[in-house]
């Protein structure tokens, strides 16, 4: 099955600064545990000359189907956190837990899906490139990680570029095939980093819309990184605010289920306007006073 079709089930609601999941009024016992959960989280990058903090005590949960956005203005450390998360980059302090473990390092339960079109080796085919991981992890047998590429290769609209070379395909293709190699692996969390942020706009919301189609299809985990506010509200289910270097968590955004057909509308400007201030606003927390009049 491709990828055209309509999306199903979803009615626009204006997005609302809400409460998060736990404070809500849900009572705590009938709510499941958290599958991603981000608590305290404090990133650096150590140089020879200085340490850089990129985020500072940042902690959200993931729940699990979530489309969960962190939106945030460049260098507030969307893609450190990304990072952390796919465990590349160790807590200075904090933790992140995935399914009640302790993330201590990379693993085939997280996978990410980057914004350049140079993801994939240029060597393989579309098929070899998504099986390859599979094989590589040592998660399936040869033919099974063939029939699960096929498979996702379909869900993604690839079928007839299955035996095509990365070269031979346009900027769309190739990160649809991004992310078939990353669903392939059927990650508990599918981590993307400004996925569309290199293609053009026509393209970028056919991806949108794409890969909502998909997450109707699959209900996979999803933490998405962007800093366009459109984008955010389209393809989240609920929005993490970050503010700017060094990221904290801002406020979160949630019960909202815009799709691209409410995009200009009142209701969609209008959520997109709160966020747009929440985002520019001054934190008093870290802001720096004006320098006094001489
Ligand atoms: N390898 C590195 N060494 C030192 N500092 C780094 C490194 N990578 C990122 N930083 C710094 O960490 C901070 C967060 O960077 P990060 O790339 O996570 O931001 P971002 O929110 O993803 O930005 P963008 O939207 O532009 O992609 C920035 O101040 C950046 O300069
Ligand atoms: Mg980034």
């Amino acid at each position: 099955m491709t990828l055209v079709a309509e999306r199903r089930n979803l009615s626009p609601a204006p997005a609302e600064p809400g409460p998060s999941r736990s404070e809500a009024g849900v009572p705590q016992a009938s709510l499941p545990p958290p599958l991603l959960r981000v608590s305290n989280l404090t990133l650096e990058y150590r140089t020879p000359e200085r340490v850089v903090r990129a985020t500072h005590r940042v902690g959200f949960d993931v729940y699990e189907a979530d489309r969960f956005i962190l939106l945030g203005p460049s260098g507030c450390g969307k893609s450190t956190l990304l990072k952390a998360i796919a465990g590349f980059i160790p807590p200075v302090e904090g933790t992140i837990t995935l399914g009640g473990e302790v993330v201590r390092g990379p693993g085939p339960d997280r996978i990410v899906v980057f914004q350049e079109f140079d993801q994939l080796p240029p060597w393989k085919t579309v098929a070899q490139n998504v099986a390859f991981p599979l094989r590589a992890a040592g998660l399936v047998s040869r033919r099974e990680a063939e029939a699960r590429a096929r498979h996702y290769i379909d869900k993604v609209g690839l079928t007839p570029f299955a035996d095509s070379y990365p070269h031979q395909l346009s900027g769309g293709m190739k990160q649809r095939v991004a992310i078939a190699r990353a669903l392939a692996t059927q990650p508990k969390v599918l981590l993307m980093d400004e996925p569309f942020a290199a293609l053009d706009a026509l393209t970028r919301r056919k991806m949108q819309e794409e890969l909502l189609i998909l997450w109707e299809e699959v209900r996979f985990t999803l933490l998405f990184v962007t800093h366009s506010i459109e984008e955010a509200l389209v393809v989240g289910n609920r929005v993490a605010l970050l503010s700017p270097h060094p990221g904290r968590v801002r406020g979160e955004y949630n019960g909202h289920d815009f799709d691209l057909a409410s995009v200009g509308g009142d209701a969609f400007q209008a959520a997109v306007q709160r966020l747009h201030d929440r985002l520019f606003e001054t934190d008093p927390e870290t802001s720096v006073p004006p320098a006094p009049a001489r």
